[in-house]
């Protein structure tokens, strides 16, 4: 079964067709479950991979993902790999099966560089990006690398669109809104929470736009957090960009929601410390315990110069 959608000769893509309309498409998307298992449809149909491999469209190999964390009635409808059913193969969108990539295409020329996530398509987007790219196609499954639950319903985020394809998302807590989990706390400054970009477009500079353009986003805050525990790779982003943009080493601060000054450890001095370890051979974290360190870093004022002339 392929994408009927076609628009003279350019192709379109769910993104660009999708109604923002999530409740007509649940029902529909369950009217069609029911159909196929009730036997209603024939499951000779197939749905073709990239691959050339063809996967047999029966109820037992589909399966409705919730796509927030904070609303998990909201599903939408995946086909799995029989082989392995934690692989999703293509999306259940305005009545067609569309592969990974295909649901991640635009053929709309205005797409392009980062663009807020407003209409359901565009949540489908990234949910598509987090959960089934990130979250299982490339990361390294054999180690324990860091994945991000599916955002919140109303998660404020962006998504970079290059060359007609999205290839990387990131997404703020903004100062005010709920920590969640329960709580009744609310994060006490914007923080950059989560970010991707897919394994073909990294090292091109797109990580640093994304943070650029959160910075520039709260010009006026004095304080911007990134959420705790940072990976390794942004790590190498955040240390090229103070390097490149020493104003903002006074204002970045890996944090723990809700981000009280407590919990806030600021981030260039995380990378001396780091570079000051890799230099001396000395483990500066045990000379100062973890409990000592984040108190060490609640200077509000004054330059952040003994990195930089470290580092330099
Ligand atoms: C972290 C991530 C978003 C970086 O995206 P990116 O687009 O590759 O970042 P950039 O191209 O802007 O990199 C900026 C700098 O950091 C360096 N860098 C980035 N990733 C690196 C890595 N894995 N190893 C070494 N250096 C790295 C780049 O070389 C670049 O420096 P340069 O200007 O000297 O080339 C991306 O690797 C990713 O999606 N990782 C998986 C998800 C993740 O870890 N998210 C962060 C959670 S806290």
């Amino acid at each position: 079964m392929k994408p009927k959608a076609m628009c003279g000769a350019t192709e379109v893509y769910p993104v660009d067709i999708l109604e923002d309309d999530p409740q007509a498409y649940q029902t529909a998307a369950e009217g069609y479950y029911d159909l196929l298992r009730d036997g209603g449809q024939t499951s000779t149909e197939v749905f073709s991979l990239p691959t050339g491999e063809q996967v047999r469209l029966e109820s037992s190999s589909l399966c409705f993902c919730s796509m927030y964390c904070d609303e998990p009635q909201h599903k939408i409808l995946v086909l799995v790999n029989p082989q392995d059913t934690k692989t999703v193969v293509a999306v259940y969108l305005k009545e067609s099966w569309w592969s990974m990539e295909d649901v991640l295409r635009t053929s709309d020329p205005t797409r392009e560089g980062l663009m807020k996530v407003q209409s359901f398509g565009e949540r489908i987007v990234l949910f598509v990006l987090n959960t089934i790219v990130f979250g299982r196609l490339e990361r390294n499954l054999d180690d324990d690398d860091m994945f991000f639950l599916p955002h919140p319903t109303k998660e404020q985020a962006k998504i970079m669109w290059r060359d007609g394809a999205a290839v990387g998302f990131y997404s703020i807590k903004r100062k005010g809104s709920l920590c969640g989990g329960g709580t009744s706390a609310c994060y006490l400054l914007p923080v950059f929470d989560t970010v991707f970009v897919r394994r073909k477009n990294r090292c091109q500079g797109l990580g640093t736009a994304m943070l650029r353009d959160f910075c520039d986003t709260f010009q006026e805050d004095e304080a911007l957090g990134i959420s705790c525990p940072i990976s390794p790779a942004m790590y190498k982003v955040l240390r090229q960009f103070l390097l490149t943009y020493p104003g903002e080493r006074g204002r970045l601060w890996e944090v723990e929601p809700p981000g009280a000054w407590g919990q806030r450890f600021n981030i260039w001095l995380k990378v001396y410390l780091q570079e000051a370890k890799l230099q001396d051979g000395v483990d500066h974290q045990r000379t100062r315990n973890d409990t000592e360190l984040p108190r060490i870093c609640q200077k509000r004022e004054g330059s952040w110069d003994a990195p930089e002339t470290f580092l330099a």
